[in-house]
């Protein structure tokens, strides 16, 4: 994702990402013994990953959960090792290699904070509510607005279970999703041009709507941090970036929340972005995509193919207010 108009003024994020241990491994390979080694050491990298940090997650114990059969697939998963290093995190980078850049966020203590036009506003410590919520396993596509897909396994909790607990107020209709500011450890967050710290939002419909998820983790494992350890969202039949990782707040309220996306560039981002291929992005048409990993293009299906379950929350499915 990027954004039409970046002035001459402005550095790219990826130009003040320090990744030393990761270039002087791309110098290496790059060199002679580089042409001998290059593959096996692409391969582990690829799977140190896959595997996250070495620092063992407090969650781990948790996982696997069980799936739930409810939510199939028309096509393979992706491989773990290309879903987790293959990523949008702009906090860590504008390219999609961010995964080693990821892993200097601390991921514990870590809360959550929810707030706003509840009747029992709370701060969760995340491995006290882990425990405290009923895990399950879901095989979800994910669709970025960018054309590239990928099919993967998250664990987690519907996030209606989360609504539930706090008691929404009447007049409440909106969450506002916050994720963590720390521009010591995410050099993406010191880049003037984007609106951080990075938001979204959905209806208090689509919250509750039994598709949304929260996860917490992927491929039977906790959530690496590439992939927005410890909590992130998971909205299939929206386009990827209302997928917010790395949360920490959540506002119930009765304004539409403006995402970072759509206050940097609201003609190309909206609030609803559910997929439908009848709506080109001016960038990307949004009739095919590319499966991670596969090298196929396939075609998009409106909502992502999951209109069985959400179709009924938006009543014309001709305004585009709805598609981007
Ligand atoms: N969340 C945060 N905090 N920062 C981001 O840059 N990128 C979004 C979404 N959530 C993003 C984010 C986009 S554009 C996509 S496609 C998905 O995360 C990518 O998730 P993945 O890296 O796990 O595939």
């Amino acid at each position: 994702m990027w954004i039409a108009k970046k002035r001459g003024w402005e550095i790219a994020a990826s130009a003040l990402t320090p990744e030393s241990v990761f270039r002087n491994r791309r110098r290496f390979l790059a060199g002679a013994a580089g042409a001998i080694f290059a593959p096996a050491l692409l391969a582990c990298e690829k799977k140190a990953a896959a595997e996250g940090d070495a620092t063992p997650d407090p969650s781990a114990g948790l996982y696997p959960v069980q799936r739930n059969p409810k939510y199939t697939l028309d096509r393979d998963l992706t491989a773990e090792a290309d879903a987790t290093t293959y990523n949008n995190y702009y906090e860590f980078g504008t390219s999609k290699n961010i995964w080693e850049a990821a892993q200097a966020l601390p991921i514990r203590p870590w809360t959550i904070t929810v707030d706003g036009m509840v009747a029992k506003p709370q701060t969760f410590d995340i491995d006290a509510l882990l425990r405290a919520m009923p895990l399950e396993e879901r095989t979800y596509r994910h669709r970025c607005v960018e054309a590239w897909s990928m099919a993967v396994p998250w664990s987690g909790f519907p996030l209606s279970a989360l609504v539930k607990m706090v008691e929404p107020q009447a007049g409440a209709k909106f969450l506002r999703f916050e994720t963590f500011m720390n521009a010591d450890v995410a050099p993406g967050q010191s880049d003037p041009l984007y609106p951080w710290p990075y938001i979204e939002g959905l209806t208090i419909e689509e919250a509750t709507n039994d598709l949304a998820f929260v996860a917490t983790g992927i491929y039977g494992k906790p959530l690496p941090k590439q992939s927005g350890a410890p909590f992130r969202l998971a909205l299939p039949w929206k386009y990827g970036f209302k997928s917010a990782k790395g949360i920490q707040r959540i506002t119930f309220t009765d304004e539409q929340p403006m995402g970072l996306w759509q206050a940097l560039q609201g003609s190309e981002y909206g609030f609803y972005a559910n997929v439908n291929p009848a709506f080109p992005h001016p960038r990307w048409s949004q009739d095919s995509e590319r499966v991670l990993g596969s090298g196929d293009r396939v075609p998009t299906q409106i909502f992502n193919g999951y209109g069985d379950f959400v179709a009924s929350l938006y009543p014309d499915l001709n305004d585009r207010t709805y598609f981007y």
